[in-house]
Order: structure tokens, then C-alpha cells, then sequence
């Protein structure tokens, strides 16, 4: 059984989970970065997981339209769903989770989760600092990877 985890990382944060995914799974794992392909064959695999994070209140484009471009297929796959983004507050983040994924496909995943995240600031630009600094008040780099959220979602999709 092939397990794909397609995945799309602006700083490195939502990699680091997808890579510990891969790691401690059971499972023959091929591990996909949208930024390197835009639009992976998904024919061979039996289990998808996707993953991506929040900027300015969304999901990363390319993810939302490889969804879009894919969704028929999605459906008649295992599917784990995940997010990393940074809001403090556990009702923002199942928002920010409800807008990256299509309704149907939430249905029909067999896991789903918000993973925590990572603020990165020496892979920030200028801007994204400024941004940062405004609204989460933060101006150094800090981690908050809900790691027991990973584990949990890695045994609900292997269940
Ligand atoms: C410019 C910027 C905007 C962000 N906007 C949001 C946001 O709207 N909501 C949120 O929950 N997290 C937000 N975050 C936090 C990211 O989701 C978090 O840094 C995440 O770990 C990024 O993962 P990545 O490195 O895989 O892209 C933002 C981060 C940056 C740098």
C-alpha cells in the first residue's frame, strides 16, 4: 500500500512534519513538495495525505487549485488532511482549517489536524518580519509544533 504526502512549505515548518510523517510511518512513503511539482500523478497510491500552512488566512494557492484540479481522484483515496499555522486561538485555527479544504473532501478523510507552527524569522523576508511583529507580537523565531497532534493523526491515518 503507497502513501503519497503531498505537501507545500513556505519556511520549512510544514516539511519538518510531512518529513517526520514519512519517518515514522509503516507505510511505503513517497514524500512530494508542490513547490517542485505543481502536479504529481496520484493514480499509483492508495493513501494521500496533504499538507500545507496558513498565510494571511489561507492555504497556499497551489495547494487550494491542486485540490481543485484532483478532487475526483482525492475522493476515491485514503485522504489525511492537515495545517500548521501560528493563531494562538483554537477557534481561528479550525477556521483557518474549514477555509483550506474543500467541504467533501473533510467529509471523507479518514484524519485531519492542525499541527501547530513555527515562526522562522531568519527565513523571512523584510516584509513577512514587519507582518509578524505586527500581529502575532512576536520578533524571534519560536517553535510550537503540536508534535502529540502529529502522532495522533499519523495513528489515525494507520488505524
Ligand atoms: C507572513 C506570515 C503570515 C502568517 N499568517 C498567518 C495567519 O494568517 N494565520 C495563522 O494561523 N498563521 C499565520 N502564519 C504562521 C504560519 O502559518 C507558520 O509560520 C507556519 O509554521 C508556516 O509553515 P511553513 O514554513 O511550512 O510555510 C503566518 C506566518 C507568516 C510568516
Amino acid at each position: 500500500m503507497k502513501t503519497a504526502i503531498i505537501y507545500i512549505s513556505h519556511h520549512g515548518t510544514t516539511e519538518k512534519v510531512a518529513r517526520f510523517l514519512a519517518e515514522k510511518s509503516k507505510q511505503d512513503v513517497e514524500l512530494i513538495s508542490l513547490k517542485k511539482e505543481k502536479n504529481p500523478d496520484l493514480r499509483s497510491f492508495h493513501r494521500i495525505i496533504l499538507g500545507g500552512s496558513i498565510h494571511a488566512g489561507g492555504i497556499q494557492k497551489r495547494m487550494k487549485q491542486f485540490i481543485e484540479n484532483n478532487l475526483e481522484l482525492l475522493m476515491q483515496k485514503e485522504v489525511g488532511l492537515f495545517i500548521c499555522c501560528m493563531d494562538p486561538h483554537k477557534e481561528k485555527q479550525e477556521q483557518e482549517f474549514e477555509h483550506a479544504f474543500p467541504d467533501k473532501l473533510k467529509q471523507s478523510a479518514k484524519a485531519k489536524a492542525v499541527m501547530g507552527g513555527e515562526f522562522c524569522f531568519e527565513r523571512m523576508n523584510f516584509l513577512e518580519k514587519i507582518v509578524v511583529k505586527k500581529v502575532a507580537g512576536v520578533s524571534e523565531s519560536v517553535s510550537r509544533i503540536d508534535w502529540d497532534a502529529v502522532t495522533r493523526f499519523l495513528n489515525e491515518m494507520e488505524r
